[in-house]
């Protein structure tokens, strides 16, 4: 489905069975009885439930001050500090309980116990204090997964210097984006990392991102990951500090948490959008981390005695949501893993299960299908047993959902779909484990407190059971939600709430969250999400715009136009192919499609890399002047041709097939 073209679509999908969740686990689970969902039927009061299991140093005034639509003020009034809730207050109780189980590819194991991380972070703390940091301040991180990450996240949260952390797998150009974007004075990185065997060289990122001077960056703080600095690591004097010889001068150092207002910003998370720049989902203090932790205990289900592995990466949503704040915030031990899920071998996720006997595991359904396709032969070396398996980012198709089940939860763990975004914080559509029944392919119910619809393009909601799918939206704000794009308010309202809400008005119920994606509600109110409306892809469970791969791709000499679309993909999802015009007079050659695949990985990321590089004459532009990338969809799909009368010219759809097949 393409925004403002077809608003609905027929989504008969065929019915599943059902499952029931094991009684061995319902009889554990932290929520097993259905009043949960009366309780947040008070809204917004119900959501103090998650405030409560924080600790605040002032109670908040009012839960919602929703008088300035749609930006929404949680716990308004209360005071708190992310990083004591996350360390400190878990001393009395849990100083030598393990908090962050780190495995590094190479095999080498950190235990880090709350007391070890209550060091670390107020360490480390000390350092960003002592090259200027304070409260405010935005940090840049561009760390992997090494525990550096979440000791760095919950530094600066205690400083009150909210961070943005910038995934590992993002090169430099996209790297030096969001500082500039988020105006940072501040980066930290990390010499190097381990990933399918490589020590790979990741400062020169950060080296090559400031060096055009385009970012203006006081002090690049620089972690190393083994003992001896990586051997291609350059430090720049006057610029680059080595964190490790700081560290020397900060050891025993403790800082005072920074007592921060409920809605003082936390971090931003750069994500994609329509247009070409990423934008900074902004999230604040106290409604996020309610949020979080909330989720994480009924949701997740993590109890104290469990040892929880959320399998993805802290640069995005997920993992800040889902191993740092969530989980810390009420005493878990979460598991971190460096490298890659096939190195040295395809058991090596169910190889650490058994290790520190997981209990609860959360992936993507891309990880799975992965899983899937490398075969049951490589989980049956391993003795683990799973009581909870989650998963997020993409569609699960009912194939990946059964395997997932027989095969990693043996037929008797809970498995539960998750839908959610950067934006939304946590998650808002999902069943709670012990309360529904499990149904492959769907993502379940509304989360308590929530209140998502199905709305028609006119704005009028779909009835459930109708088979028809329309725009997800969520029509009550939530503690989790973002309080705006950074430095961005008009962007904020006209990505997500201009099309649905009403707004002149004042009235927080005239104002209706747009998710751009597209759903369908079954008739016993399960949620079935199909994938974006706009622009947007999702590979391998990471979120793309179209317009930042085509803006790298027309950096390509040769190149003079290019859209990007995305193609149905059996593991990951859907993977990017890339429509190319080169510029009068040059041939289409090998040597170009290997640029074109390579500006990709080097501006943006692998993870990124186009799948097909079509040479085309000419791509499909409406009057308007504006690309529909959605035909070059169903040519990269092998589907029929929807309308084309919006088309400057229609025959172009039909060329541009004959010169995709005939190449
Ligand atoms: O299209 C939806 C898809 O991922 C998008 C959000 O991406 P991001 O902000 O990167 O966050 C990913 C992790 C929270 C959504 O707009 N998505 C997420 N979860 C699901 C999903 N699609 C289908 N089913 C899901 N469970």
């Amino acid at each position: 489905m393409s925004e403002n073209e077809s608003d609905t679509i027929e989504a008969r999908l065929p019915e599943q069975e059902y499952y029931r969740p094991p009684p061995a686990f319902v009889g554990q689970a932290n929520v097993s009885d259905p009043a949960i969902y009366e309780r947040f039927g008070e809204y917004p009061e119900g959501f103090e439930e998650y405030a409560q299991l924080l600790d605040w140093d002032d109670h908040w005034d009012t839960v919602l001050d929703a008088s300035d639509p749609p930006f929404y003020h949680w716990f308004n009034g209360g005071r708190l500090n992310a990083s004591y809730n996350c360390v400190d207050r878990h001393l009395d109780s849990y100083a030598d309980k393990t908090a962050l189980l780190w495995e590094g590819e190479p095999g080498e194991t950190q235990r880090i116990a709350y007391q070890d991380l209550y060091r670390r972070v107020n360490e480390f703390a000390a350092v960003l204090r002592s090259v200027g940091v304070t409260e405010d301040d935005i940090v840049t991180l561009h760390l992997p997964m090494v525990p550096e990450l979440p000791i760095a996240m919950l530094a600066c949260a205690r400083l009150g210097a909210p961070h943005s952390e910038v995934f590992a797998g993002f090169t430099a150009p996209a790297l030096a984006d969001r500082l500039a974007d988020a105006n940072s004075q501040y980066l930290v990185t990390i010499d190097g990392y381990h990933r399918r065997g490589e020590f790979l060289d990741h400062k020169r990122k950060a080296d090559s991102a400031l060096e055009d001077g385009s970012v203006d960056i006081d002090t690049v703080l620089v972690f190393t990951r083994e003992d001896e600095l990586h051997p291609d690591t350059k430090m720049e004097d006057g610029r680059d500090v080595l964190v490790a010889d700081r560290l020397d001068e900060h050891r025993g150092d403790r800082l005072d948490p920074i007592s921060r207002d409920a809605e003082d910003v936390l971090f931003l998370m750069y994500t994609s959008g329509t247009t070409g720049r990423p934008k900074g989902a902004q999230h604040g203090t106290g409604g996020y981390l309610s949020y979080v932790a909330g989720t994480s205990k009924y949701l997740f289900d993590i109890h104290p005695t469990d040892t929880y592995w959320c399998f993805a990466d802290i640069g995005w949503i997920t993992g800040h949501s889902y191993i740092v704040y969530g989980p810390l915030a009420i005493g878990a031990t979460s598991v971190l893993y460096e490298g890659a899920p096939d190195h040295p071998h395809r058991g090596r996720v169910w190889e650490i299960a058994e290790k520190y006997n997981v209990d609860i595991f959360h992936t993507s359904p891309t990880a799975v299908r992965m899983f899937m396709k490398w075969g049951e032969e490589h989980l049956q070396p391993y003795d683990f047993n799973f009581k909870h398996l989650t998963t997020v980012g993409e569609p699960m198709q009912p194939e990946a959902w059964r395997w997932y089940y027989e095969h990693v939860g043996n037929e008797s763990a809970v498995i539960v779909d998750t839908w959610w975004q950067t934006e939304t914080g946590g998650v808002v559509i999902s069943n709670l484990p012990a309360l529904a029944d499990m149904k492959p392919g769907s993502v379940g119910q509304a989360m308590p407190g929530i209140s998502p619809a199905i709305l028609d393009g006119a704005g009028n909601e779909i009835e459930p059971g109708s088979g028809t799918a329309g725009y997800l939206v969520l029509e009550r704000p939530w503690p989790g939600i973002l309080q705006t794009l950074y430095e961005d308010d008009d962007r904020y309202l006209s990505e997500y709430w201009k099309k649905f809400s009403d707004t002149d008005s004042d009235d927080w119920r005239d104002w209706v969250y747009r998710a751009s994606d597209s759903a369908v509600q079954a008739a016993d109110g399960y949620y079935r999400v199909l994938g974006r409306i706009d622009d947007v892809m999702n590979v391998a469970g990471h979120r793309l715009g179209s317009m930042e791969l085509e803006s790298a791709i027309v950096e390509v000499p040769e190149v003079a136009e290019a859209a990007v679309a995305p193609r149905d993909h059996p593991e990951k999802g859907q993977v990017p192919d890339a429509y190319v015009v080169l510029k009068e007079g040059v041939e289409s050659s090998e040597e170009i499609r290997s640029e074109v695949i390579d500006v990709v990985s080097e501006d943006i990321g692998k993870f990124a890399r186009p799948g097909n590089v079509e040479f085309v004459t000419v791509l499909p532009y409406t009057r308007s002047g504006k690309i529909m990338r959605r035909l070059l969809e169903e040519i990269s799909n092998d589907r029929e041709l929807s309308d084309t009368t919006t088309l400057e010219d229609s025959s172009v759809p039909e060329e541009i097939r004959k010169q995709v097949q005939g190449s």
